[in-house]
């Protein structure tokens, strides 16, 4: 019997319309080789680099990677250092990849807290691919959920208090508008690397009904076969929202 790839398998007509990926491992799978921890982040560069081709050439819509938590700046100086000069090197060389495959880059998260290059060039780079039609690769930086959401509670307490709104205009879709992801849909697929089984402060209202997809598999050994695994996994899953699978049919 001849197996057909997983990239086979996938259907073209239910495609997750937005992934969000937790890319974890980088520093376990340094460790096992007896590398320091960086060598384990540039190696993850090249698996971001392969998933967002893979991403782009399948057609879907919206991906958003966990590029560096707000919790991340408690770690050593050093490996912050190194990952914000790592950040600033992997944009520059990016960026006409993202051009090529028509990539239009977009961030979340807390950028005040950026290096004022890092920012810069991040910049630079939105401004560069604002008009590509193609993928949307959300970068989150910098970025925690519980941290976006206080800046929304803040954000329209301060609406209310001005009276541009009142509490009873205070909806679902008014959260989500005040979201730093407000535009995008929420996540149908979550994808984690490293066999950890937790969310890690990731998009905590935006993945209420997302799939979740676990994998041992470390990010920099993470390939585009594995991602279309869990393409097909989630095609495979019946999303019920709180509805009958009777009703569903
Ligand atoms: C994920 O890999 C990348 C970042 C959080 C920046 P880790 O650096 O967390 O790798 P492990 O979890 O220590 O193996
Ligand atoms: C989550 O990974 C953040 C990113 C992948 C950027 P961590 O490695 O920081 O998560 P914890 O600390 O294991 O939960
Ligand atoms: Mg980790």
């Amino acid at each position: 019997m001849i197996t057909m790839s997983f990239k086979q398998q996938i259907q073209p007509d239910c495609l997750p319309r937005h992934i969000a990926i937790i890319m974890d491992g980088n520093g376990r799978w340094a460790k096992r080789q007896g590398l320091a921890r960086m060598f384990g982040h540039r190696q993850g560069v090249e698996t971001v680099h392969t998933i967002t081709e893979a991403a782009a050439e399948l057609g879907i819509e919206y991906m958003t990677l966990y590029a560096f938590s707000l919790e991340n700046w408690s770690r050593p100086k050093e490996e912050v250092d190194a990952l914000m000069t790592l950040l600033v090197d992997t944009i520059v060389k990016e960026t006409p990849t993202l051009m090529k495959n028509n990539v239009r880059l977009m961030t979340i998260g807390d950028l005040d807290l950026l290096p004022n290059a890092t920012r810069a060039k991040f910049a630079a780079c939105l401004e560069q691919t604002s008009s590509n039609t193609g993928l949307n690769l959300v970068l989150a930086l910098s970025y925690s959920s519980r941290w976006e959401l206080t800046q929304m509670a803040r954000h329209l307490a301060q609406k209310v208090l001005q009276g541009q709104l009142t509490i009873e205009q205070i909806s679902e879709q008014t959260i989500s508008e005040h979201l730093t992801t407000a535009g995008i849909p929420d996540p149908d697929l979550l994808i984690r690397t490293s066999g950890e089984l937790r969310i890690s402060n990731f998009l905590l209202w935006q993945l209420a009904y997302a799939e979740l997809y676990f994998t041992p598999c470390l990010w920099p050994d993470f390939t585009s076969e594995e991602f279309y695994h869990a393409i097909v996994d989630y095609q495979h899953r019946e999303r019920r929202f709180g509805k009958t699978s009777e009703q569903i049919l």
